[in-house]
């Protein structure tokens, strides 16, 4: 673990709830010492905003002002410092896209600067043309050291003791809690990302490191065991505080099912919907999601004429199924299966794709789609014809996850050549970035949208080969 300075302030941090001509609407966290008194009021044109406490959790209060803006106020104040915001949501704006913000070991000892790169040149973007939207596509925290250090999660996730003592497992929730806690006031206090997130609202949704490696792929008996549920728990309640301002009383409100199974959410504002399906809270090794999350799925209908989905992991591939049936035969590959089993192209997990897919061509019948990805460390992108129902795929990760070697990149693009079509009529190909050779491309990366006279337009910013041309997205050759 870290033998950095434990940081016990944050924020504040601003998270999405929606929008419409006329206004926006936000949240904006502040976490400190739960001795410490109250934050200031936020000030905005309507009056001031006093904090209310929603959390008390690993010796941090969470404190939470939610408010209006009006869309030519142009930010909030806190105490007496401004903080300019995009508030008008209906012309022209730029939207960022970010994934896999850690990576599994020794994440916290990184040297910031060079972690952090991509950040750093997200925020001299936004200073230059500011981000109405910050899209977190899954792994915004690496969580998967918080079960060291404590006797019963130690062994985690390859073996789970049975019938733990109860005031052992009271203890491993408080042990999580604080390494969880620890782990997210680092990360996203870092010096380059405090600014971006005070002042571009965010909408997240989580992916398996978030909890930890491969949640939901894991054999059932360890999903099951009771260090399991202590381990999805403790990361469920930190997700909703950290990344989503809220707790399990904000549930109904703020997601697409009010049961809270299933944590996917959709957001509303002039032109655009966005959703986001939770594929982790109800994943077992053959289903991504359950009852919930289908039944949201189901019942989804865009508003806006722009319809974005954010898929945590991607929803177009190459044929993976393929590679996936070699490493089943070669016991040593059984990790890498695992990794496959994860994606929607597994044996296991195909009607669930299909079913997916015919999801997302209805909703393409009231406009286009654009999905975005992220889980890879790559940046590729796709598409799924034919022409009249084309659907653009976008994949950025990771922004602080380095990339895998470039060899890996190759085989992959090796086995996207060979196209895939899970639904008859439906073909996906993998192709390359504006401007690039490969199909996958090996180095961090960020992605942003931007809308400029009604017509979309997508940019990879690359670690070193830079930003690439515009991808338009409205009229897009498959
Ligand atoms: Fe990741």
């Amino acid at each position: 673990m870290s033998s950095q300075q434990k940081i016990d302030r944050l924020g504040p941090i601003l998270h999405f709830r929606g929008g419409d001509e006329s206004k926006i609407r936000v949240a904006a966290m502040i976490v400190s010492p739960e001795t410490a008194p109250p934050p200031a009021n936020i000030t905005v044109r309507s009056g001031q905003i006093a904090p209310l406490l929603i959390a008390t959790v690993a010796g941090l209060n969470f404190w939470r002002h939610d408010f209006t803006m009006a869309a030519d106020e142009g930010g909030y104040r806190l105490g007496e410092a401004w903080y300019p915001v995009v508030t008008d949501l209906t012309g022209d704006m730029r939207i960022a896209f970010v994934s896999c913000n850690g990576e599994e070991n020794g994440d916290l000892n990184r040297d910031s600067a060079e972690r952090n790169i991509m950040w750093a040149r997200l925020a001299d973007e936004h200073s230059v043309s500011p981000f109405a939207l910050l899209l977190q596509g899954g792994d915004q925290i690496y969580a998967d050291e918080a079960t060291k250090d404590h006797p019963l999660s130690e062994d985690w996730p390859e073996f789970a003791p049975e019938n733990p003592d109860p005031q052992a497992l009271a203890s491993l929730t408080r042990h999580l809690q604080e390494r969880f806690a620890d782990r997210y006031m680092q990360i996203l206090s870092a010096h380059v990302c405090a600014g971006i997130f005070a002042t571009i609202p965010s909408l997240s949704i989580w992916d398996d490191h978030d909890i930890c490696d491969g949640w939901g792929s894991l054999p059932e008996h360890l999903i099951k065991s009771e260090v399991g549920q202590a381990v999805f728990s403790v990361a469920r309640q930190m997700y909703l505080l950290f990344q989503q301002g809220a707790t399990d009383a904000d549930i109904p409100a703020l997601f697409w099912d009010p049961t809270g199974r299933n944590l996917g959410w959709q957001r509303d504002f002039p032109g655009v919907t966005i959703f986001a399906p939770d594929l982790r809270s109800e994943r077992d090794r053959d289903d991504i999601m359950g009852p919930a999350g289908w039944r949201a799925m189901d019942a989804l209908q865009p508003k806006g004429a722009h319809t974005i989905m954010v898929s945590s992991v991607p929803l177009l591939g190459p044929r993976l199924s393929l590679l996936e049936t070699v490493m089943l035969a070669i016991p040593r590959m059984q990790h890498y299966e695992d990794d496959l089993r994860d994606q929607w192209q597994s044996h296991s997990h195909r009607d669930e794709w299909r079913r997916m897919l015919k999801q997302v061509l209805r909703l393409r019948e009231s406009g286009p789609v654009t999905v975005v990805s992220g889980e890879i460390h790559l940046a590729t992108r796709a598409v799924m014809g034919p022409q009249n129902t084309v659907i653009n795929q976008l994949v950025a990760s990771g922004i602080s996850h380095r990339a895998p070697p470039s060899s890996y990149a190759l085989c992959l693009g090796l086995f996207a050549g060979l196209g895939e079509a899970p639904l008859l009529g439906h073909p996906i190909r993998i192709k390359q970035l504006p401007g690039q050779k490969h199909r996958y491309v090996a180095q961090r990366n960020y992605l942003t949208m931007q809308r400029r006279k009604g017509h979309w337009t997508a940019k990879w910013h690359l670690e070193e080969s830079g930003v690439t041309p515009a991808l338009a997205l409205d009229d897009e050759r498959v």
